[in-house]
């Protein structure tokens, strides 16, 4: 067979097995993510429906709510957080209670909500008992779903909530203190790092300095800085 007759074989099959819709598969990806920028609103509610009843980890047999995230699915700010809380895990929404409060606030101060603008979701998309710190055999079966995530989003810039947070998506282990005010990169996606809300209500003095990061944030994502 020539290669215009593999090819076409190679079309044959793909169609009795995948039907018409084009699926693209990633080699980290378990799952087929379908694209359809027409409707991309529907692809990424899709796409939850498809994932969220995921075992791949023990976090399954303890959870009440597998918590994809939620918000614009056209944003162009992704906000990025550890795991959810025991009041998301109930809920199943990101920052839920007291600490999504502060979050919307801050929000709100740079003219945007969980509605509009923003996406928010979780390196683990279900509860760490007593809400340890993500396990990294936990960071790699769940990752894949925020890599697919930013696919289906595609924001100008993710903001990754915290150290925790930060060390995953920057695969360094330094601190807090020097991830701040530096652009990264997460495939092919400005980062930047702040603080989680959780410590902003638990020290005071900090507020100042996450309002200088997300002035910082508000122009970029508005296009005031590069
Ligand atoms: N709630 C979340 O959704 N993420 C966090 O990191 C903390 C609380």
């Amino acid at each position: 067979m020539n290669n215009l007759e593999l090819f076409h074989e190679f079309i044959q099959r793909y169609k009795i097995l995948y039907g018409n819709v084009i699926y693209k598969f990633d080699e980290d990806i378990d799952n087929a993510v379908q694209y359809n920028d027409t409707n991309l609103n529907a692809s990424i509610g899709k796409y939850e429906t498809s994932i969220r009843n995921c075992q791949e980890c023990k976090l399954s047999n303890t959870r009440l709510n597998f918590v994809f995230g939620m918000g614009d699915p056209n944003a162009d700010l992704l906000l990025v957080g550890e795991a959810p809380s025991k009041e998301d895990d109930i809920k199943g929404t990101p920052f839920a209670g007291k600490i999504g409060n502060l979050l919307d606030n801050i929000l709100s101060a740079i003219g945007r909500n969980r509605f509009k603008g923003v996406y928010i979701t979780n390196i683990l998309k279900c509860r760490p008992p007593k809400n340890r710190d993500p396990l990294i055999s936990e960071v790699n079966k769940c990752e894949p779903y925020l890599k697919n995530q930013l696919k289906f989003i595609k924001p100008k810039l993710i903001i990754a909530l915290g150290r925790i947070a930060g060390k995953i998506l920057l695969q360094q282990d330094i601190p807090l203190e020097d991830m701040r005010k530096k652009t990264f990169n997460y495939l092919d996606t400005p980062v930047r790092v702040t603080y989680h809300p959780a410590s902003l209500l638990i020290n005071k003095n900090l507020k100042q300095l996450a309002w200088d990061d997300f002035q910082w944030i508000r122009d970029y994502v508005d296009g005031n800085k590069n």
